[in-house]
């Protein structure tokens, strides 16, 4: 079988290198093609993967190509994983935000909506490809904001794009074992957008165990979520939220704590990636060794402004201990492709779970998984309150795909106004402005 990853000179493609590498059963992917339209990038991750095979006997073959058809032709599964703009378009989409006085982050409020301006026209072009060259692959979409991008891309691919993240797992991991459960064992109730989702119950042979969690704030505190939102808030919302609900939830405290910080992380990241990608020109450099200090690094860094908002402390990332989205991503190529038939939560068309979506929203939610590919399973309607954020940012999505199809700088403004952390149409503009000015790939934005 064969794997491409577009944005395969990515920092985390070892991650889902090293899931394949211990996947040693029938069916198994055999060769894997990294495309990347920069060839430095490419050539520095190809050799931390070289490295990380070395003395696998059945290591998947390794192709690495700026060419984009080649890359195509054959594939079985396409992973997209791209970040247009890089991290210094990140880093800008934060600065423009903040010094607005708004959120910048990548995925939530107009962070995520400058970073889905430019990323969306990019998919759109990378689904039209694929749907001609490899019309049979599946298509597991990691690049965020991921599920505004699985849904553009879900227009010219159908149900072969699957969007994928790994915070709805680890969040269900840390609450099974919070409960002393097995999480594998565990029936995690969630729903929502992705970033965007609530754990309403965690199910475990029959029984909800979430309200002896929320009745224990000792409980409650022994975990990343617990420690972030506060036993109180929990109790009163008689759900865990996604860490990314913080944003919401904390919105002042959050914006604060990254004006504050010495750099945002988008600009943490890209000084970061900047010295990986520096550091393995020189092929003195032990490449495994070096990207797996790099990741360390990164990972113990994750929202800790948050965490400093919080008062929540350390991170705690257990939950990841037996990985994070590449495992997602296996489980569910092993489930498509050998009809291994499991449940994971993904980013897929909503068709009638949510009432108050139409049925081509792609929303985050439980799905039942085979060869047919991911089909949510029925879910409890969600409260009014998330209710109203769940189908307000999903208005803020559809204006933001109307904008990339349109052009139109109005669209774009309307994106950015309708978003429950943006506090004014003149915001909005200013916002517009300056994303402009900042990104020359927005410059599509014309007229009104
Ligand atoms: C979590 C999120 C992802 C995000 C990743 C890395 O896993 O679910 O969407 O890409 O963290 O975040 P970072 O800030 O390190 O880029
Ligand atoms: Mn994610």
């Amino acid at each position: 079988m064969k794997l491409t990853i577009l944005g395969g000179g990515g920092f985390r493609v070892p991650l889902v290198y090293g899931a394949l590498l211990a996947d040693h059963a029938e069916g198994r992917v055999t060769a894997v093609t990294l495309y990347d339209t920069d060839a430095g990038r490419l050539a520095a991750v190809a050799r931390v993967l070289a490295e990380q095979a070395e003395g696998i006997a059945d290591a998947p073959a390794l192709v690495a190509t700026t060419d984009l058809d080649e890359a195509l032709r054959g594939a079985d599964f396409v992973f997209s994983a791209i970040r247009v703009g890089g991290l210094a378009g990140r880093a800008a989409d934060e600065r423009v935000a903040l010094d607005l006085g708004v959120l910048g982050q990548e995925t939530v409020g107009a962070g995520g909506i400058a970073y889905g301006l430019r990323t969306v026209p990019v998919a759109v072009e990378l689904a039209r490809r694929i749907a001609l060259l490899a019309p049979e692959a599946w298509v597991i979409n990691f690049t965020n904001p991921a599920g505004l991008v699985t849904e553009a891309m879900s227009r010219h691919l159908g149900d072969r794009v699957i969007g994928i993240c790994d915070s709805p797992v680890g969040l269900g991991r840390r609450i099974a074992l919070a409960l002393g459960a097995d999480p594998a064992r565990a029936r995690i109730d969630y729903i929502g957008l992705n970033h965007l989702g609530w754990v309403r119950g965690l199910h475990v042979e029959g029984r909800d165990l979430l309200p002896r969690l929320l009745a224990d704030p000792e409980l409650l505190g022994t975990f990343e979520e617990g420690r972030l939102f506060g036993a109180d808030w929990l109790r009163s919302l008689g759900a865990v939220p996604n860490e990314y609900l913080h944003y919401y939830y904390f919105n002042r405290e959050a914006v604060r704590a990254y004006q504050e910080a010495e750099r945002t992380r988008g600009a943490f990241l890209r000084d970061q990636q900047e010295g990986f990608y520096g550091l393995m020109k020189d092929p003195a450099t032990p490449a495994l060794a070096t990207w797996d200090r790099t990741r360390a690094e990164r990972d113990a860094t994750y929202m800790a402004e948050n965490r400093d908002a919080a008062g929540a402390g350390e991170r705690d990332d257990s939950g990841m201990d037996s990985g994070g989205y590449e495992q997602v991503a296996l489980a569910l190529m092993r489930a498509v492709a050998r009809d291994e038939r499991t449940s994971l939560i993904l980013n897929v068309r909503n068709r009638t779970t949510l009432a108050a979506l139409d049925a081509d929203a792609v929303i985050e939610a439980p799905c039942l998984v085979d060869a047919n590919g991911a089909h949510p399973l029925a879910a409890d309607p969600l409260p009014y309150h998330a209710v109203g954020l769940v189908t307000a940012v999903k208005g803020v999505e559809r204006a933001v795909l109307d904008a990339a199809e349109s052009g139109s700088r109005a669209d774009a403004v309307k994106a950015f106004a309708l978003h429950p952390l943006v506090d004014s149409v003149s915001v909005a503009r200013r916002l517009v402005d300056g994303y402009t000015e900042a990104h020359p790939a927005l410059a599509y934005l014309r007229g009104r």
